[in-house]
């Protein structure tokens, strides 16, 4: 049996994918996933599925309902503290009912106890019409709100004004400014609030993903600098390679200089990079708790759409260990 079909048993109402070796598993997902995702983010060829689950370090299991009404990504990831979770990405129309959600929860919840992880969580952007029906029938709680803002692109933006000594240029203008660009990267991703798999990372894997794809690479990265130093980087993330949408997939700035109107020149900026990079829309989603995000988008022209909510469920008794391998969810997360 492959490795990322072993564990748990399935439940009765589910069955697994093997998107790696079976095509017709890989074609029946793909079709189910375009049905039940909203958002432009599914991949649309074998090869793309394939490429983007390869990326991650440790693929996620895939299951679907075996009515077809619901796929997921299922998938334990364990933070610094060992804290671990297991995640589920769900997509479906709306409530999926019963049996299927119960056996998706349960199932999630098996693997979370023989992982040693201490909670089962639907991430963000699965439907949000899940997080009344997980509330109701299985115990889940609102863990986390994020708030959503789209910018559309017109394509004669503009670059931000900006201070003496400042400049904006792309990490593919510089590459020498790769290690700066990571530093700033890595020390902002710990600071992001909100709860999500952040993986593994070293700046040899970084940059490997960011050239993985001509589509989303170093020409998505934005650094405001300062001579050769990095003080804030942003970096869109395409939905798709072909995709005309993009993520603010991250805005940090160095801790060191942060409160200093370097977010807002950056982030000023991102329109003109996505303009140059043919896009015709940015979209943004934060924790509500991430008030100098929230404070930009609401005075950068941001439009606010949905909100998305992360609900969880604590398991009632567990052992952490920080011996199952981390893994990288950026295809699904858009959180890298
Ligand atoms: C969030 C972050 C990018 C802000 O960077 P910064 O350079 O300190 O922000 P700025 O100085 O440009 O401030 C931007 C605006 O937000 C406001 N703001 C910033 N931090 C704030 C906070 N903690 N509470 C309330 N408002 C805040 C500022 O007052 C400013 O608004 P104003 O210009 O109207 O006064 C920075 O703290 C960071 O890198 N955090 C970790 C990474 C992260 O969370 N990134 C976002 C998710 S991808």
């Amino acid at each position: 049996m492959p490795e990322a079909l072993e564990g748990p048993e399935l439940p009765g109402s589910l069955v697994a994918y093997d998107l790696l070796v079976r095509d017709a598993d890989a074609e029946q997902w793909l079709e189910l996933r375009a049905r039940y995702d909203r958002e432009d983010n599914s991949p649309r060829t074998v090869d793309e599925l394939r490429a983007n689950i390869r990326r991650q370090g440790n693929p996620p299991r895939a299951v679907g309902s075996a009515d077809r009404t619901l796929v997921a990504f299922v998938a334990t990831e364990f933070g610094t503290t060992g804290d671990g979770a297991t995640y589920v990405n769900a997509y479906c129309d709306g409530d999926p009912g019963e049996p299927v959600l119960g056996d998706l929860v349960a199932y999630a919840t098996a693997l979370a106890a023989s992982a040693g992880a201490g909670r089962v969580e639907f991430i963000a952007h699965a439907d949000n019409r899940l997080a009344d029906p997980l509330a109701a029938r299985h115990g889940f709680q609102v863990a986390e709100h994020w708030r959503h803002f789209e910018l559309a692109i017109r394509g004669d933006e503009v670059g931000a004004a900006l201070s003496e000594g400042l400049e904006i240029v792309t990490l593919g203008a510089r590459p020498d400014l790769a290690e700066e660009a990571f530093r700033v990267y890595g020390d902002s991703l710990d600071d992001v609030l909100g709860d999500f798999p952040r993986g593994a990372r070293d700046i040899a894997s970084w940059l490997e993903r960011l050239d993985a794809s001509h589509s989303r690479g170093r020409d998505h990265v934005a650094l405001l600098v300062h001579g050769d130093e990095v003080r804030a980087m942003l970096r869109l993330l395409r939905r798709r390679p072909e995709s005309d949408r993009a993520d603010v997939a991250m805005l940090g700035v160095d801790r060191a200089h942060r409160g200093r109107g370097y977010a807002r020149v950056t982030r000023a900026h991102s329109g003109a990079l996505a303009a140059s990079l043919g896009l015709t829309k940015l979209e943004s989603c934060t924790r509500s708790d991430n008030l100098g995000i929230i404070r930009l988008c609401e005075t950068q022209g941001w439009s606010e759409v949905d909100p998305h909510f992360m609900v969880r469920r604590e398991l009632p008794t567990h052992a952490g260990t920080t011996t199952s391998p981390r893994l990288r969810h950026d295809v699904d997360l858009q959180h890298d």
